[in-house]
């Protein structure tokens, strides 16, 4: 198996997220809402402004953006999963300035923009770079660059990441936070975007606490996210079960020693003016 190409990386993520749109941020854990809101509280939308919100999901900051510019402005949100459009469309019908279309987040549609806002996106593009630049260009005069992406992991959970892939081969065992160049410290981020020519380039951080109620709770929620990726690989190669014993016990020892089962996320929100 060689090396995949960039539109086989993106089939696959988008594969993912399309066979977890369904139950995505409906298991009954406080994280997409929570993180996309403070994306546009970053982003600031205003009324009559125009948004593109590229790899929307189920509209977790797409949503409050369309709230916020109201019906004098518009939100053009963009996935490259099928199924997610569908949601965003099936439960945004009361904002019809809202429009959502699948689409690669690395070829923005054409127009002009006040803000272009990326959730927790830009990490699993091939071309950061390609999707920047393609950025600036459709951005208004002074408008606004504003993504969301992770920062430290919570260590406590190593083990448990680690036991969940062990039986993987190594090249098969995603990283929990891909944490690459420019995703790498916020420092390295504000580099590369000023060695680009985006200005006022700010970082606001937040540790946003995932609390789930057993190992069952933690798997469900892992099934209706991008960490999908990983199950699936393991339920491919007849894996999944035993993996599944193994971090349920790991599971019920951290939540006898914490009181509970909960997940730490760092999150960085970042805004850049073009
Ligand atoms: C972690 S989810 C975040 C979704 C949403 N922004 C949120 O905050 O809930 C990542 C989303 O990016 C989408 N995605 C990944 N690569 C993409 C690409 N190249 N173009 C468009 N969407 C992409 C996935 O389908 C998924 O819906």
């Amino acid at each position: 198996m060689g090396t995949p190409s960039p539109e086989e990386i993106k089939a696959g993520v988008a594969g993912v997220f399309d066979r977890a749109a369904a139950t995505y941020d409906q298991v009954g854990v406080e994280f997409f809402q929570p993180i996309g809101r403070f994306l546009v509280s970053r982003t600031g939308p205003r009324p009559g402004e125009r948004v593109l919100d590229v790899g929307c999901g189920r509209g977790a900051s797409a949503i409050p953006a369309a709230e916020a510019v109201g019906p004098t402005g518009s939100v053009l949100a963009t996935d490259l999963a099928p199924a997610m459009v569908e949601e965003v469309r099936r439960t945004a019908g009361a904002l019809p300035w809202l429009t959502v279309e699948v689409g690669d987040a690395e070829q923005p549609p054409e127009g002009t923009f006040d803000i272009v806002q990326a959730g927790l996106v830009l990490f699993f593009l091939p071309s950061l770079d390609t999707a920047l630049a393609r950025y600036r260009d459709r951005l208004a005069p002074g408008g606004r660059l504003g993504f969301t992406w992770f920062g430290e992991p919570d260590t406590r959970w190593e083990p448990v990441f680690g036991a969940l892939v062990a039986d993987l081969p190594e090249g098969e065992r995603q990283s929990r936070t891909p944490g690459d160049g420019p995703f790498s410290s916020v420092a390295a981020m504000h580099d590369h975007l000023s060695g680009q020519g985006w200005s006022e380039v700010s970082t606001e951080s937040l540790v946003h606490e995932v609390r789930v109620r057993d190992a069952d709770h933690w798997f469900e929620w892992s099934w209706s996210q991008g960490y999908r990726t990983v199950l699936e690989k393991l339920e491919a190669r007849g894996l999944l079960a035993a993996a599944r014993a193994r971090v349920g016990r790991l599971l019920e020892e951290m939540a006898a020693r914490d009181g509970g089962l909960t997940w730490r996320a760092e999150v960085h929100a970042t805004l850049a003016r073009g």
